[in-house]
């Protein structure tokens, strides 16, 4: 069944592990802002190298180019029924934008599903996090790892750990999370679209959460 749908959550809380199921699902593309940026970086644009000065400090990359990416993203033709986004948005001009851009093409945001982890377990689950290169899918050494050390289940790819998993980065993104982002629960809350669901389960728990939630 496809739907327009947003995860909400801190670092760490599982939007990436959950927004590939659900999208493979049948719900839709899987729209992750982390990922295009970090695509950008690989591919060595100007925009890759701008990006990569505010994700080294734990900071938001520019409401503008970020909208304007992500908007062009959801342009593109699996996108057009259903998509799950991941990391976007994450400010109020950021979700503003969104509604302005949805809003008079009948495809608005159906459901905000945030996913709540405490903490002290975000920061394990990101120092133990490892990601393919080539797929994105995410991994952690203890809680998940992949079948063979060092390479992807799905595709083979290499895993790395990213950059801004770094303990004091990893830091700097929690409080950029609860000061710029986490004023999104109200935002959607008062349009009464906002679900919470609890992201200290066994992923497949989640998962049937968050489908359920949004009527899946
Ligand atoms: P981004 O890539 O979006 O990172 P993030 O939001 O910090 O989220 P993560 O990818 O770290 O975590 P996740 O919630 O996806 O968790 P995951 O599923 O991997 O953003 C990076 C940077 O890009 C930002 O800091 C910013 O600079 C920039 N940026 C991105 N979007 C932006 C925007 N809209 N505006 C401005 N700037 C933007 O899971 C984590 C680990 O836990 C994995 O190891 C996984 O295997 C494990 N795990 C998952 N679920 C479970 C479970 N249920 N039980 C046990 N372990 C689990």
């Amino acid at each position: 069944m496809s739907a327009r749908v947003v995860l909400l959550g801190p670092p760490g809380a599982g939007k990436g592990t959950q927004a590939a199921l659900i999208a493979e699902a049948g719900v839709g593309a899987h729209i992750a802002s982390g990922d295009l940026f970090r695509k950008h970086l690989g591919e060595g644009t100007e925009l890759g190298a701008l990006a990569k000065t505010y994700m080294d400090k734990g900071e938001l990359v520019p409401d503008d180019v970020t909208i304007r990416m992500v908007l062009e993203r959801m342009d593109e033709q699996d996108a057009r029924d259903g998509y799950v986004l991941d990391g976007f948005p994450r400010t109020l001009e950021q979700a503003k934008a969104l509604d302005d851009a949805l809003g008079g093409q009948g495809r608005e945001i159906a459901a905000a599903l945030l996913i709540e982890v405490e903490t002290e377990e975000l920061v394990r689950r990101l120092a133990g996090r490892w990601i393919c290169r080539n797929c994105q899918t995410p991994y952690h050494e203890s809680f998940s790892p992949p079948q063979a050390a060092g390479r992807c289940d799905s595709c083979s790819g290499e895993l790395y750990q990213r950059d801004d998993d770094k303990s004091e980065v990893v830091r700097a993104r929690l409080e950029t999370y609860e000061r710029q982002t986490a004023p999104l629960v109200g935002y959607y809350e008062s349009q009464g679209k906002l679900a919470r669901v609890n992201g200290q389960q066994r992923v497949e728990q989640v998962t049937a959460d968050l489908e359920a939630a949004f009527g899946a």
